[in-house]
C-alpha cells in the first residue's frame, strides 16, 4: 500500500488543502483557536458519532485536522476545504449532495451522513510533515 506525504507548513490557521490518498480526496486543515474552541465546546454524548477533537487529532497537534474528503453518506466530496467554499452550519465541511453538515472536527452534525469524516492512519514525521497511510 502506498502512503502520501503532505507538507503542512504553509497551511495557515483557517485554511485547508486538498491532497490525494489512495486515489481519494484528503483534507488537511489547520484550525483556528476559535474552531478548536467550537469543537471542544460540544457535548460529545450529543453527537451521532461521538468522538472528541482530541481523539481525531494527534497529541500536540490538535490544530491539524486530517480527514478523508469523502462524505460518509454516499461518498460525495464535501465543500469547505478550498478558499471561498461554504463550510456548512457548523463551520467545518458541507456536502451539497444531500445536505450533510460537518463541524470543525469533521464530525457529522446534521443531514443524512451516519459517521464523521474518516481520519486515516497517519503520523507526523516532523513538525511540518505528515505521512498518511
Ligand atoms: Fe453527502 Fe449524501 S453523499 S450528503
Amino acid at each position: 500500500a502506498s502512503s502520501t506525504e503532505v507538507d503542512v507548513s504553509a497551511i495557515q490557521p483557517g485554511q485547508a488543502i486538498k491532497a490525494v490518498f489512495r486515489k481519494q480526496p484528503l483534507f488537511v486543515r489547520r484550525l483556528t483557536p476559535a474552531e478548536i474552541s467550537a469543537a471542544e465546546a460540544v457535548a460529545t454524548s450529543s453527537l451521532r458519532d461521538p468522538q472528541t477533537l482530541e481523539e481525531r487529532t494527534k497529541e500536540g497537534h490538535k490544530d491539524m485536522l486530517i480527514t478523508m474528503g469523502v462524505c460518509t453518506h454516499l461518498g460525495c466530496v464535501p465543500l469547505g476545504a478550498a478558499e471561498g467554499e461554504v463550510k456548512g452550519e457548523f463551520g467545518g465541511y458541507f456536502c451539497p449532495c444531500h445536505g450533510s453538515h460537518y463541524d470543525t472536527a469533521g464530525r457529522i452534525r446534521k443531514g443524512p451522513a451516519p459517521k464523521n469524516l474518516e481520519v486515516p492512519e497517519y503520523e507526523f514525521t516532523s513538525d511540518t510533515v505528515i505521512q498518511v497511510g
